[in-house]
């Protein structure tokens, strides 16, 4: 972490600034004086919780691959890598970093926050950049000054808090007047989608990882048949990706977490109206094809998303 980071931190309890203990080991509020860790250049304000099933996938599975990495940024930010060039940006739910990895090669000076030791794992990613920094702790409680950055974006994130919106509101208040966020949450399925999948997570939620793990293995080969793997997981959710190990780390990803929700881009857009942001775009899925946006427009591909990006007003 270099000094210039430490100045623009704030203590996520009392918005005072932080000062570095002479051995780096830890932050300490000057007004406060609570403390935070300092491991591996990373300054830590939270520990995992009910998280930790993201700490665990990011860190063990291999799943970024630069030029799929850099087309999904684009298409679910709805900004070209060209615009990023010194902006300040901020990768909520920054997960492994394959996206600080992108913005920060595109020029970017990136912050990623985690909740979890997925900050471990993105920064190993992104070491080859001193443009991009990162910090675990919470999104609704953030160590970074509101309305500091030029852009924010959230990809598949707040859907795992408790509570989608308190998260929303508090990493919008991060956005200057006329920079821009985008957001990206699960769509809400059929019903009868949503019946299956709850009645599954109930169980997969409560089993120990390594057996979960085990169940994700054969949902990623389930994923590799040709047919099944495109028609099956419009009942039972598993990943089709091309790639073995992103398939089984997407599986997880899917039954793992404690929270799951899912939206409408009605719910997503007003939240957006709320928090003080115009020029709305509602971005597309990434895939075409006709079967794929057949099923999609219908709210029948699970897994899918809601993806909105908007301009804060300048009051
Ligand atoms: C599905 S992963 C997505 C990671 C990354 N955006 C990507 O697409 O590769 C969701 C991430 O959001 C993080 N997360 C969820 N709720 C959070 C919160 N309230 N504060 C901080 N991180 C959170 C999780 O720890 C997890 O790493
Ligand atoms: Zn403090």
């Amino acid at each position: 972490m270099d000094n210039e980071f430490l100045t623009q931190l704030q203590c996520p309890h009392c918005d005072a600034s932080l000062t570095a203990a002479a051995d780096s080991a830890e932050l300490r509020c000057r007004s406060c004086d609570r403390t935070f860790p300092l491991n591996d250049g990373i300054p830590r304000f939270v520990e995992e919780q009910h998280l930790a099933s993201f700490g665990l996938q990011w860190n063990k599975y291999e799943v970024a691959h630069d030029d799929e990495d850099r087309a999904t940024f684009q298409a679910k930010t709805g900004l070209r890598l060209d615009e990023l060039a010194g902006l300040r940006v901020l990768d909520a739910g920054c997960g492994g970093g394959r996206y600080c990895k992108v913005a920060g090669e595109a020029g970017a000076n990136v912050v990623g926050a985690d909740h979890t030791g997925a900050v471990n794992k993105a920064s190993r990613l992104c070491a080859h950049l001193p443009n991009v920094e990162f910090v675990q702790a919470d999104l609704k409680h953030l160590p970074l000054e509101p309305a500091s950055f030029d852009f924010v974006f959230s990809i598949g994130v707040m859907h795992h808090d408790a509570d989608t919106r308190a998260v929303f509101d508090a990493v919008a208040r991060l956005v200057k007047p006329g920079g821009r966020f985008s957001v990206w949450l699960y769509r809400r399925n059929q019903w009868w989608q949503e019946m299956v999948n709850n009645l599954l997570r109930h169980r997969t939620t409560r089993m120990p990882p390594e057996r979960l793990e085990r169940y994700c293995r054969f949902g990623g080969w389930l994923g590799s048949l040709p047919v099944i793997g495109k028609t099956l997981n419009k009942v039972v959710n598993f990943s089709n990706h091309p790639n073995r190990e992103n398939r089984i780390c997407d599986t997880f990803d899917w039954y793992a977490p404690q929270y799951q929700y899912h939206h409408t881009v009605v719910e997503l857009s007003g939240w957006f109206d709320e928090a003080g942001y115009e020029d709305l775009v509602v971005l597309p899925p990434e895939k075409t094809g006709r079967f794929y946006r057949w099923v999609y427009e219908r709210s029948l591909l699970i897994g899918s998303g809601v993806n909105v990006l908007g301009r804060k007003r300048k009051e």
